[in-house]
């Protein structure tokens, strides 16, 4: 599959960690899905002498709390900026400033590798899944989890659904952002031959002022003068929905989490889903 050529790049420009509020964005985000996360993965099951991979980490909670299950394996956070991570701590919790595009990873490393809210955001998602499979040791297990747009179509409020596709579509115009690609979930696993591949959906509510509410705030201040580049006629929308996202008794749904797993199969044993 041949990657898009986009005109810039996650976080040079757009969701810049150089925004004055990032890291209350990033901590919001990771509010809202770090329960479903932790659930998932710890349904899925890990042994304490794990080494783990965390791609695109963010503000490093989920990296933190893996550290604190894999106590005899080790946890490596990577993100292409690292500033939100550099004060997490544990013994086995190391951080590296890391492009899980450009950048090589080990062959045959990791018992898990997780990346939240990162490859829907890279054009290159598919050659990303098929590194990041060699880099799984044999059984290891691959998370990902990504946006999926289609609970906004049916929204009640016409200006929360078109300040919605607004995100979306300046998104998909500036870095490549694909909200649709998770609903294709475990498909992308799948084809590149991982095994007991399944995927599950978080529609979280946003509102009432929650941390949904927060982090979606953030994003459309953030987006906002690319929005105007992009969609100017967007714009009302936007600020109709900034004020709502600030009124206590508004709720709705807006994107939401699609996560899929799959193991790389043992060697010598057939790729089934038994
Ligand atoms: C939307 S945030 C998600 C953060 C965290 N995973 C979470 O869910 O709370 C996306 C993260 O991916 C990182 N990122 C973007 N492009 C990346 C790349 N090519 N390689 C590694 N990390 C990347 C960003 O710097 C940012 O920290």
């Amino acid at each position: 599959m041949i990657a898009m050529t986009v005109p810039e790049r996650y976080g040079q420009s757009v969701l810049s960690p150089d925004w004055h509020r990032e890291r209350e964005r990033l901590i919001a985000m990771a509010e809202v899905a770090d329960r479903t996360t932790t659930r998932v993965l710890h349904e899925l099951g890990l042994c304490p002498d794990w080494h783990c991979l965390e791609i695109g980490a963010g503000a490093g909670t989920v990296a933190t709390w893996l550290a604190g299950q894999v106590t005899d394996g080790s946890v490596l956070a990577t993100d292409i900026d690292t500033r939100w991570l550099e004060p997490t701590t544990a013994p086995n919790l190391s951080v590296s400033q890391h492009d899980v595009v450009f950048d090589p990873l080990p062959e045959s490393a990791f018992d898990l590798i997780h990346a939240r809210f990162v490859l829907e955001h890279l054009p290159e998602r598919d050659t990303v899944i098929a590194k990041l499979c060699r880099s799984l040791r044999p059984g290891g297990l691959l998370v990902i989890e990504s946006i999926a747009s289609f609970p906004v179509d049916s929204s009640a409020t016409p200006a929360f659904r078109d300040a919605m596709r607004a995100i979306e579509s300046t998104l998909a115009a500036t870095i490549g952002t694909d909200s649709a690609w998770s609903r294709t979930f475990p498909a992308p696993l799948q084809q590149h031959g991982l095994a007991q591949v399944s995927a599950s959906v978080h529609i979280p509510a946003t509102g009432g002022r929650n941390a949904s509410a927060q982090c979606w705030s953030h994003t459309l201040t953030q987006l906002r003068p690319r929005i105007a580049d992009h969609t100017p006629e967007a714009l009302p929308a936007v600020d109709e929905t900034l004020r709502l996202l600030d009124v206590p008794d508004f709720f709705d749904f807006a994107f939401a989490t699609a996560i899929c797993w799959g193991r790389n199969p043992e060697l010598g044993s057939p790729a089934s889903n038994d």
